[in-house]
């Protein structure tokens, strides 16, 4: 098993849900292959990614993940059991973060319960009975929209673009972090924060580190700072 259950912690108030960042990166630091991040993780990787969802009432993408890969937020048939078992939803709503609009009309991602979160009266062409469109005006928003929705867990698998915003505004609990053992180089690379420099360090507590054929699973706690969650 990698990392002790249960793997999502607990919300510290009721102004807005825990929130958990699961990515996957070489030992290099890169987060994408060729534009994707599919092909850098193992099949333990892939396993965990499902069992994080499986305890999430919320899995959270920014927009660019979903141009870029074929995902959804959904956990297979074994974790649904799982799921109803904790007194969850059979699968876990899904929600995207975009200022352009500029999602795909048709997506795996919209198979199941979907919210677009919009930062702007930017036109959302996807019109889809399982899919609503919300406005908001940050990513602060998005979180206080969901714990208005009852969400009490959410996990964010990226991408780096939201995370930086999301670390920026002191909104992460937790990081789920997979090392692959692969070195990849090029230039530019893709790390898995991009955005301006944070306002602060962030500083970070190791809770579990797990090994499995030389990839390397790691669980990181954000440490609260006297200026402020999150703040270095
Ligand atoms: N290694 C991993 O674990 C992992 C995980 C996820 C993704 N990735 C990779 O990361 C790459 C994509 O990177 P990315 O940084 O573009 O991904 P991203 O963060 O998913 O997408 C960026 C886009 O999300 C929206 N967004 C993000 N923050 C926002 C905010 N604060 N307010 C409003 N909208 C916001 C914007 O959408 P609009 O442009 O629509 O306005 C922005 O351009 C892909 O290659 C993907 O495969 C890797």
């Amino acid at each position: 098993m990698i990392h002790p259950r249960p793997l999502l912690g607990e919300p510290r108030g009721t102004d807005r849900p825990y929130l958990a960042i699961n990515m996957v990166a070489t030992l290099d630091g890169r987060a994408a292959l060729d534009g994707s991040a599919v092909g850098i993780g193992s099949t333990a990787d892939k396993r965990l990614m499902r069992e994080l969802r499986a305890e999430a009432d919320v899995v959270l993408h920014g927009a660019g993940t979903v141009r870029a890969d074929p995902l959804s937020a959904r956990v297979p048939p074994d974790l649904v059991e799982q799921r109803l078992a904790r007194g969850l939803s059979r699968q876990p709503l899904g929600a995207i973060v975009t200022r352009s609009g500029d999602l795909p009309v048709r997506h795996p991602y919209y198979e199941s319960s979907s919210v677009i979160y919009v930062t702007s009266s930017a036109t959302v062409a996807v019109e889809l009975p399982t899919v609503e469109v919300c406005r908001v005006s940050t990513v602060v928003d998005v979180l206080q929209n969901l714990a208005r929705r009852g969400a009490r867990r959410v996990l964010c698998e990226g991408g780096p673009t939201l995370n930086s915003a999301l670390f920026a505004n002191g909104l992460v609990d937790e990081v789920f972090l997979t090392i692959a053992p692969k070195l990849v180089g090029g230039e530019d690379p893709l790390t898995i924060i991009k955005g301006p420099r944070l306002p602060s360090t962030i500083h970070l507590e190791l809770r579990s580190l797990v090994e499995l054929e030389g990839e390397l699973f790691l669980r990181y706690a954000v440490t609260p700072s006297p200026s402020g969650r999150g703040r270095g």
